[in-house]
């Protein structure tokens, strides 16, 4: 394959792809972007499921009616923050509006930490993350790639790579997992149970769906529901830019393919450094497999 050239800027010890950041549209986020009380935020560390959750919010919003979610694409139904074109999409929507950002909260708008504004924060595994993320470089033109998985996964553990460390990241985000206005989640409770999830999310937001609702909602969020709607299937964007006959962007949709990628070395190894790095976060996850007690039971 040839080697790819690709364009990152740096802001605030955190380096994003230049394709569709700039230094104005971060500055824009952290400093002049105006947070409501009525705006519902979907933050994630890149591939733990932002367009799911982009998906499901939508439909939600619509009280389970997949109008919105087929005609028009999910970057435009809930845009990200950072990106370039946030200011166009968000200064004039009426509210509740629905964003979605990879920010950590050190660059987050400052307002947003004094605001009733809500925010849902999806976990995944980070092995599933790094998998995941490995084939999204793959197809894409603006991420750093390695053939070698192995050396993909020392750039993943080491957070040489966009949006900073996966650790850094979760750990900064968890410390407001106690106020009332954010939601912890994990993909895997979202894979398991998904009716379940978004009765939770409905709850979380206050919106009171009925049960047809919550079903519409739950059929047209589901991973192969998603593959057919070209409004976020990302088959909208030139292949140049994401080449999906090397990997579909809605590529599995499962959890544990890192089991299909990782050595045994490769797996001791990340074990080691995830309960280094994250030896003083109480909560514990489906994927902490030495202490395998599930958060949502404790
Ligand atoms: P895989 O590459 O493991 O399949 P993000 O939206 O944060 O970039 O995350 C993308 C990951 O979420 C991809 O993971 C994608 O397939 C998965 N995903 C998106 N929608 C999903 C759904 N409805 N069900 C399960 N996984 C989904």
């Amino acid at each position: 394959m040839a080697r790819k050239v690709t364009r990152s800027i740096e802001y605030g010890g955190i380096t994003l792809p230049a394709l569709v950041h700039s230094e104005d549209s971060i500055q824009y986020a952290h400093q002049s972007f105006r947070v409501r009380d009525s705006d519902v935020f979907n933050l994630t560390y890149p591939k733990s499921g932002t367009t799911w959750m982009q998906e499901i919010l939508t439909l939600i919003h619509s009280d389970g009616d997949p109008t919105l979610s087929r005609s028009i694409p999910s970057w435009e139904r809930v845009p990200w923050l950072e990106q370039n074109t946030a200011a166009k999409y968000l200064e004039d929507r009426p509210c509740p509006r629905l964003i979605s950002s990879h920010l950590p909260p050190s660059i987050f708008p400052e307002s947003f930490f004094t605001s009733q504004a809500k925010a849902i924060y999806t976990i995944r595994d980070p092995r599933d993350v790094c998998v995941s993320l490995y084939y999204y470089a793959k197809m894409s033109s603006f991420l750093d790639y390695k053939e070698d998985f192995g050396e993909f996964l020392e750039m993943f553990s080491a957070g040489k790579i966009l949006f900073g460390t996966w650790f850094d990241h979760v750990k900064s985000w968890l410390a407001y997992k106690e106020r009332t206005n954010f939601l912890l989640l994990t993909y895997d409770e979202l894979l398991k149970d998904l009716q379940g999830s978004v009765r939770r999310i409905c709850q979380f937001l206050g919106k009171d769906l009925d049960a047809s609702a919550v079903d519409s909602v739950v059929k047209n969020a589901s991973f192969e529901s998603m593959k057919g709607n070209k409004m976020v299937n990302y088959s909208l964007v030139p292949n140049d830019v994401m080449n999906q006959s090397i990997s579909p962007f809605l590529r599995k949709g499962i959890s544990g393919d890192w089991r299909n990628h990782f050595t045994s070395e490769q797996t001791a190894a990340f074990q080691c450094l995830y309960q280094e790095k994250m030896k003083d976060v109480e909560i514990k996850f489906p994927w902490d497999e030495l202490q395998r007690k599930i958060y949502w039971e404790s």
